[in-house]
């Protein structure tokens, strides 16, 4: 039983890393999280067979209260509010990982291993860390927290304390007689670091934030797959470990900043609040009618896509638009940013929505350069990832940053409510320059109507 047991985990291993891989891509990733899931379901199938279960009662209702909490909410969250679904989702892991931790140590008849006392603690410890981090950071996403950087004086060096007390309980726990109160006391510094962390963290880099405590799920699964020698749950806690630090260093690098920035760096304006703009500066607004016309005599169009397309949730009358232009014979392409939006992918999932074709979408590096032979780039609620500060302004937030050159087209369309800088809180040159026409307003309604027009003419 045990071969075979080893063997169907095997089996799970190799589905879960195919699936990752097929993640790495749009077009395979839907394939991809069907690997994994089904890696998912045969490890839990051959769990189930091989631990001799004698109640199922409480396995049965569990699955099916957690199986309808999830399938409602994940049919109910709208596409903006996904950040926040992942970081309630990381949180459960977390917090499933501290609990199995729980109640093996209270299943405990005799003094534990080494091996088993360490990935115990390191188990508790880091999945109440994931749990109350990743309820902050949802929290702060949803609104229901203030986003802003919540500091105080001696932060860090209070987190240090928590820590280093954490790590003298672990070593009292494993090299002494284990016990329930330095159980409880581990969960309870863990609970309180996980909060601390967090709150310092503008509410904007939740994303990045959300990643590295989904990285710290998969550990915790991990230490707890050795707690209950569970080969599959130290393979999948690690793959999961792997790749969260992966994509969170893939953040980093995208925004041109590292992790210690954005942890410690305080950056992040809140939504909607103060821009960070100090001199008064007009523009010309134009209206609808003037982008259709400028549309319709375009040869080529690129469009830039940003967080405000999501905001507006203006994806499906986009793509409307794009269809209609490339039916005059107009060709429309699609520059995808990879920090455009709120989280890894997020514009290549909203225009998958809408049935983009994936070969309308390229990357930033396969289309920068076509700009300068392109009539019109359409940018739809993006912003700091079309801001030239990022090319020239030494010290900005953005400095560093690669950015999409709708600078270098021909003509520049902006669909946005207001002047209000992005996430960076950076004012925008491209607003003011004399080839760039601002139409504002919430990007759905203003593309509705130059849809309306464009087909009318
Ligand atoms: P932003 O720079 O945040 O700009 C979005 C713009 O959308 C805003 O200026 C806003 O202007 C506009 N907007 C909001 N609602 C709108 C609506 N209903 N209709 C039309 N426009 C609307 O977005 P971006 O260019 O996508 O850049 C992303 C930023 O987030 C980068 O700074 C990036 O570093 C950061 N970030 C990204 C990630 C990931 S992984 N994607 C993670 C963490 C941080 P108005 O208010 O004037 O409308």
């Amino acid at each position: 039983m045990e071969t075979i047991t080893n063997l169907a985990y095997l089996v799970s291993a190799v589905l879960f890393i195919l699936g990752l891989k097929g993640l790495s891509s749009p077009r395979t990733a839907r394939r991809g999280n069907l690997l994994s899931a089904m890696g998912m379901l045969i490890a839990v199938v051959v769990t189930l067979f091989d631990r001799q279960i004698i109640d199922f009662t409480y396995i049965i209702a569990g699955i099916a209260i957690g199986s309808s909490i999830g399938a409602i909410s994940a049919w109910q969250v709208p596409m903006t509010a996904m950040p926040q679904m992942v970081a309630v989702l990381n949180g459960s892991g977390g917090g499933a990982s501290a609990l199995v931790a729980v109640a093996e140590f209270l299943r405990m008849t005799s003094q534990p291993g080494v091996d088993v006392s360490v990935t115990l603690v390191l188990s508790l410890l880091i999945g109440t860390v994931t749990l109350t981090g990743s309820l902050i950071a949802a929290g702060k996403l949803q609104g229901v927290l203030r986003g802003a950087p919540v500091a105080f004086p001696f932060q860090q060096t209070l987190n240090l304390i928590l820590l280093s007390l954490a790590i003298a309980l672990g070593v009292l726990f494993v090299i002494s007689t284990p016990s329930l109160s330095k159980v409880v006391i581990i969960a309870i510094i863990g609970a309180m670091l996980g909060v601390l962390t967090v709150i310092p963290i503008g509410g904007a880099d939740m994303p990045v934030v959300i990643s590295l405590l989904n990285s710290y799920s998969g550990l915790a699964a991990a230490m707890t797959g050795f707690v209950l020698s569970n080969n599959v749950l130290i393979v999948s806690g690690a793959l999961v470990g792997a790749s969260g630090l992966i994509l969170t260093n893939l953040m980093c690098k995208a925004m041109n900043r590292n992790l210690g920035n954005v942890l410690f760096g305080r950056v992040g304006v809140e939504e909607g609040g103060p821009a960070g703009i100090t001199e008064q500066r007009r523009v010309t607004s134009h209206t609808a009618e003037d982008a259709a016309t400028l549309l319709g005599m375009a040869h080529s169009v690129i469009i830039v896509p940003g967080y405000g397309l999501a905001v507006a949730q203006a994806q499906y009358v986009l793509q409307e638009l794009a269809v209609q232009l490339a039916k005059r014979g107009i060709n429309v392409r699609y520059a995808i940013h990879p920090v455009a939006g709120r989280m890894p992918g997020h514009m290549n999932v909203l225009l998958a929505e809408a049935n983009v074709p994936y070969d309308l979408l390229y990357e930033m590096d396969a289309i920068n350069d076509d700009f300068q032979r392109t009539d019109v780039a359409l940018v739809v609620g993006a912003n700091d990832v079309i801001n030239p500060a990022a090319r020239n302004k030494k010290g900005c937030p953005l400095y560093g940053m690669p950015i999409l050159n709708v600078d270098k087209a021909r003509t520049v369309i902006v669909c946005k409510r207001s002047l209000r800088p992005g996430f960076s809180g950076e004012d925008n040159e491209v607003f003011y320059l004399e080839k760039t026409l601002m139409v504002f307003g919430d990007a759905r309604d203003t593309l509705t109507k130059i849809v309306g027009l464009v087909k009318g003419s």
